[in-house]
């Protein structure tokens, strides 16, 4: 008998101007990973409210994020994508597990510890975990891919669903994080010391998936090096320069010690002119991709809603055991 395949699920924030940090770390992972396990992916809409969005602009961005999804080479015959809101079981354990969940462990989140100084602090931010955790735990997955930032949570959610476990009986199974020893962490083109983010004061932060070769080509050149000409990864002396090799390296899929090798000798300028012929390269596909995408809206709606019937029924097995288990009153029809 043909053994089953594994289960992965993941996630994005729906919240707009995704770039190469979230590709490289997220989104080109999801790809790679859609042939060897049986994939979900979606678009975490609820959890981008844990911080104010402009209604039309989440909107947009979650659409946004299902056409970079596709452009990038998810594919729907292959991956389960969704968009998180069309599947009311995410919520409904989100709810349940925060019934299980300690104020302290939420507390100790660093993501929410860092969000909240910035933001205030708002319930659905704190709460933010478990309903990660029902994301997960719903679709019983052996991997969850996801960047360095996200281990804690998936953390949190074996520590819940180990005192689901114990509690109510084996229901859930540990999943385990999968996270990219190279290009988990892509770092700010205009300060090294931070990652990559949208929200940056410059937009010479990033490298947008959809920017234009001209933007790429320029962000690149003003990008930040360090002192000394070497060309060579050592992220401690040379943070900025091991940075942009990263990158280089996860466009091109060439290993570092050959880009090592390759720019030996070479300055900042050659380096930097082959690495924006590289992103252009790739990104250009993905930008043609995503117009046309975009412009058959419809298409993309008959995926999602595919996406959300499949996890639907998935999710809604999981949690017809969960009700019972915690004495939910069953069967009124
Ligand atoms: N918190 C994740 C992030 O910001 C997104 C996410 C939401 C997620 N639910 C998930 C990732 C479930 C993996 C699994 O990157």
């Amino acid at each position: 008998m043909a053994k089953e395949k594994e289960i992965a699920i993941s996630g994005i924030q729906a919240s707009g101007n995704l770039h190469i940090g979230n590709y490289i770390g997220a989104i080109k992972q999801f790809v790679e990973l859609q042939d060897q396990y049986d994939m979900y992916a979606f678009v975490a809409d609820l959890h981008a409210i844990t911080v104010p969005q402009e209604p039309d602009k989440l909107r947009k961005n979650t659409l946004d994020a299902v056409y970079l999804y596709l452009a990038c080479g998810l594919d729907s015959a292959k991956t389960t994508i969704f968009v998180q809101s069309h599947v009311p079981t995410h919520t409904e354990l989100g709810w349940i597990l925060n019934t299980l969940t300690p104020m302290g462990e939420l507390e100790r989140m660093t993501q929410f510890k860092e969000k909240s100084n910035k933001e205030g602090s708002l319930a659905g931010l704190f709460n933010y975990p478990t309903l990660m955790a029902a994301d997960i735990l719903l679709y019983g997955p052996d991997v969850v891919p996801v960047g360095e930032d996200q281990i804690q949570h998936i953390e949190l959610t074996r520590t819940l669903a180990r005192k689901f476990n114990s509690r109510f009986g084996e229901t859930f199974k540990e999943p385990k994080d999968l996270v990219q020893k190279e290009g988990a962490r892509i770092m700010g083109l205009d300060d090294p010391a931070k990652k990559m983010s949208k929200s940056a004061a410059s937009k010479n932060n990033y490298i947008g998936i959809l920017d234009s070769e001209d933007e790429i080509r320029q962000k690149i050149k003003i990008a930040v090096t360090d002192s000394g000409k070497e060309i060579k990864y050592d992220p401690a002396t040379k943070p900025a320069v091991s940075n942009l090799l990263v990158i280089m390296s996860q466009m091109s899929n060439e290993p570092l010690k050959d880009l090592e090798e390759k720019f030996a000798g070479k300055n900042y300028g050659e380096f930097k002119n082959m690495l924006a012929d590289i992103l252009v390269q790739k990104l250009s596909p993905i930008r043609k991709k995503y117009n046309e995408l975009a412009n058959e809206p419809e298409s993309v709606l008959k995926i999602l809603q595919k996406g959300a019937k499949k996890a639907l029924g998935k999710s809604e097995a999981t949690m017809k055991i969960v009700r019972q288990k915690i004495g939910l009153l069953m069967n009124i029809d």
